[in-house]
């Protein structure tokens, strides 16, 4: 018994030190550049943070793998987030965020942010008619993650929701058609259920449509659209806050964000497409090798 109490104190002492160094990065990880939407948010959010980011983008995209799969490489960018110190984990991926945040919490000993429950809260404060959209990829759709959360939260048979799989969306914003007549056709085509079923609340369930928030605007007219990256964001100020591991600016001031960047590899557009993501330049990125992961 004696034994149990010493571990367990030793536990709590290790978690509430964890959790205090707030000198620590916070880490950022998805399937490939696609996060850099929410690493964009966080950076508007919590600018005096350090980040380390780290992109999949060897073996991108994940939307359409299955769950094994998914869970696998969540599993190895959890493990390579940890052995680098940071304080806190964001899923950036939606899919990831789908499919594996259980496993992910389960071999964290920090907290870890996934997409869903913000995405999800912002919803349903948002929604007058109770008829929310949901958008994401095949696995994120498939999983019925969002709508079992949106279930479990109302415990109401008065909420509609309707889920859509957009799989077009991806390869389309990678390619930085957001304004295209092709995007706009395939738009029109994916939407349209959207204005027939009177939605007021649309969940953008996926790193890259924040990117067509425009175009969607337009097509769906007078609806709420739920950035997952930004709600996430206002959520890890409060967690990091209730820790006392936030850097306010008050001890830290940095001009230009601090990030590090990871990626399994560096894809011809990669350059281009990070910048439309983030909206800056990024720098040159540290290359893990898929087998050190
Ligand atoms: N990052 C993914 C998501 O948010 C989209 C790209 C992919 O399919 O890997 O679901």
């Amino acid at each position: 018994m004696k034994n149990y109490f010493k571990k367990s104190l030793k536990l709590q002492l290790f978690c509430i030190f964890a959790f205090m160094d707030k000198t620590k990065p916070i880490g950022v990880f998805d399937s490939g550049i696609g996060g850099l939407s929410v690493l964009k948010q966080f950076i508007k959010f919590l600018p005096y943070e350090k980040y380390i980011y780290f992109g999949d983008t060897a073996r991108v995209p994940y939307g359409n793998k299955s769950k094994q799969t998914v869970e696998q490489y969540a599993r190895q960018s959890t493990e390579f987030l940890l052995e680098k110190g940071v304080k806190l984990i964001v899923v950036a991926c939606n899919t990831v965020s789908s499919i594996a945040l259980d496993t992910i919490k389960e071999i964290s000993n920090i907290p870890v942010i996934g997409m869903i429950e913000p995405a999800v809260n912002a919803a349903l404060r948002e929604t007058n008619n109770k008829r929310i959209g949901i958008i994401g990829t095949r696995a994120t759709i498939s999983s019925n993650a969002y709508l079992d959360l949106i279930k479990t939260k109302t415990a109401s048979k008065d909420y509609q929701v309707f889920a859509k799989a957009c799989p077009l969306f991806v390869p389309l914003v990678e390619e930085g058609l957001l304004h295209h007549a092709a995007t706009e056709l395939i738009a029109k085509e994916y939407l349209e259920e959207f204005i027939e079923n009177k939605i007021d609340t649309l969940i953008l369930a996926c790193t890259h449509y924040p990117l067509l928030s425009e175009l969607i605007k337009t097509i769906l007219g007078d609806v709420t659209l739920i950035d997952s990256g930004e709600n996430a964001a206002v959520l890890a100020i409060r967690l990091l806050a209730e820790k006392a591991a936030l850097i306010d600016d008050k001890e830290e001031f940095i001009r230009k964000p601090k990030i590090t960047f990871y990626v399994t590899d560096v894809p011809t557009m990669f350059y281009d497409a990070a910048q439309r993501f983030l909206g800056f330049p990024v720098d040159k990125p540290n290359i893990i090798s898929i087998e050190k992961i």
